[in-house]
């Protein structure tokens, strides 16, 4: 076996053995769905300035917020479609191996390619609320082309369904993430920086309760040296498929021992 096999063969074998496996993703899962990601070259946050998400912009100036808010998640981000990755999770969920994706991402690309269990950390651009009323809207129901969109019941602000900076983490998302955290037996990290609180927690969460934790992402992040036991330097497609297709035989090998 080549040593580059090595660490996806250790992976493979221990996503085959899994009682709970639970998966963590961040940005770096949809950017070949080309949606780029917030930090590191190309990254959002060196295109556009973060207080976009900041709440008190948000109310302070709608219109200018709504402007750069569009452009970025449903201009450009609204026609991403899910890629070998998120395929590869759906496909380990409907095998009975995973048990729920935890995801920092707001795209919709993990329910977008099958995926059932999915606790959206950071909530879901596809869905809009009312600042004032709180009705929700999907992103068909509202016209861009006014911008800041308002509530067709109460005329109130429409804020996209997904955390700015200074607002707090959906708390079903939260303690659903923990929960999962604390059972999990292999946790699998792919293409996130750690960099944000509390997000960053729930793998250390994961490994303080003893799950084996198995990272993918070409370059090395605040989790490599900390939790990972498993690293695959790599992109996300790829490590993705090249795991799949070795779950395969290690089930087959599994089944034919003890069946
Ligand atoms: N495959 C896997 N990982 C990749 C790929 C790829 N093809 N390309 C880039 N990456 C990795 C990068 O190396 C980086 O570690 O994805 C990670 C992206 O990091 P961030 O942009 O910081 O994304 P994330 O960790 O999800 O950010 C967390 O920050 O701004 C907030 O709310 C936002 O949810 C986001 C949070």
């Amino acid at each position: 076996m080549a040593d580059s096999d090595k660490p996806i063969e250790e992976a493979a074998k221990l996503i085959a053995d899994s009682k709970h496996l639970i998966a963590f993703t961040g940005a770096g899962i949809s950017v070949e769905s080309n949606i780029p990601p917030f930090r590191g070259k190309n990254g959002l946050w060196s295109k556009y300035d973060p207080s976009i998400l900041d709440l008190n912009v948000f109310y302070s100036k709608p219109k200018d917020s709504w402007k750069v808010i569009k452009e970025i998640f449903y201009d450009f981000f609204g026609n991403a479609k899910p890629n070998p990755a998120h395929l590869g999770l759906a496909r380990l969920e409907q095998m009975g191996l995973l048990k729920c994706v935890i995801t920092q991402n707001i795209d919709n690309l993990h329910q977008a390619a099958g995926s059932k269990v999915v606790h959206e950390f950071h909530g879901n651009s596809q869905k809009l609320v009312c600042t004032k009323c709180h009705k929700q809207f999907t992103v068909a129901e509202v016209n861009m082309e006014i911008l800041p969109p308002n509530c067709d019941e109460c005329n109130g602000l429409l804020k996209p369904d997904f955390i700015f900076f200074g607002e707090s983490i959906p708390m079903n998302a939260y303690e659903a993430s923990v929960a999962a955290a604390e059972v999990a037996d292999v946790m699998l990290i792919i293409g996130s920086t750690g960099e944000v609180v509390p997000a960053n927690q729930i793998p250390v969460i994961a490994k303080q309760n003893g799950a084996r934790v198995i990272e993918i992402n070409p370059e090395k992040s605040n989790y490599t040296n900390l939790v990972t036991d498993v690293y695959l330097c790599g992109k996300a497609s790829e490590m993705v498929t090249r795991i799949m297709e070795r779950v395969d035989n290690h089930i087959k090998l599994n089944t034919s021992t003890y069946g």
